[in-house]
């Protein structure tokens, strides 16, 4: 069976994917399931957390004992996740966030201009995790803590004392494509996916590094997603005694 080392523990999972409204019918989205999502959730809630799980645009039942908030573009993501990591011990960011959206989403349906295509600008959406990372960084700073994330996340007065964890997919110097946004994004634990060759997204198996600041890198070989589900959470739960 699973160690109970969540017990007590506030947890924030983010799944899924974003999607950008251009109007009423369109949306500028991407593939990601949920799946890995929801097994970090489940896994979590048999770990013995209290679970929050912010949804993206998933269509999978909803893990039994983890409380569902449901969100469709990455501002309410945004609203969503900072709201419920406000007294959270671990934060995992699980979802596949839209880097832009459309500058202006459109009221009625964009109609074709004699065949014209028509340009669509875009603005930056802010990225959570690294807000996140920001956060803690700026309480800490305020708290007299140490500004360098790492062991004992959740000592620091007063400050947002959760445990950071990211995605990425990276295809290629995955380890210092890996690091260097590891500390770029002020993050814990940083998941690099290896996608492609039928892992990732839609499927039930994944294959990672987790790279772990000030520490040494784990790989959690190709296998079924509660895998490394659990191998993040024996990780997160590391950094919490
Ligand atoms: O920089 P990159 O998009 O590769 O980072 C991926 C990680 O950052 C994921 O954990 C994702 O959930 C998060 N992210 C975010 N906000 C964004 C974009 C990505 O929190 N706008």
């Amino acid at each position: 069976g699973r160690p109970r080392d969540l017990e007590g523990r506030k947890v924030v999972v983010s799944a899924g994917g974003t999607r950008e409204a251009l109007d009423p019918v369109r949306f500028l989205g991407n593939r990601s399931s949920g799946l890995q999502g929801y097994a970090l959730a489940r896994t979590a809630v048999a770990r013995g957390a209290e679970v929050t799980l912010v949804a993206a645009n998933v269509s999978l039942p909803d893990p039994a004992g983890a409380k569902v908030v449901r969100v469709e573009s990455a501002l309410e993501l945004r609203e969503a996740v900072l709201t419920a990591s406000a007294d959270a011990d671990a934060v995992v960011m699980a979802a596949a966030v839209a880097d832009f959206r459309p500058a202006v989403r459109r009221e009625s349906k964009i109609k074709k201009r004699d065949g014209e295509p028509e340009p669509i600008e875009l603005v930056k959406n802010p990225d959570i995790l690294a807000e996140l990372g920001e956060r803690r960084r700026a309480a800490r700073q305020a708290a007299g803590v140490g500004s360098v994330p790492g062991p004992g996340a959740s000592s620091g007065v007063g400050a947002p004392p959760y445990v950071i964890v990211g995605f990425a997919a990276e295809t290629d110097d995955v380890l210092a494509n890996g690091q260097a946004k590891l500390a770029r994004k002020g993050c814990d634990l940083l998941v690099v996916n290896q996608v492609g060759e039928g892992l990732a997204f839609g499927t039930p198996d994944n294959a990672a590094t987790v790279l772990v600041a000030g520490g040494s890198p784990v790989e959690v070989p190709r296998g079924p997603k509660e895998d490394l589900a659990d191998t993040v959470w024996g990780l997160v739960a590391a950094r919490l005694v």
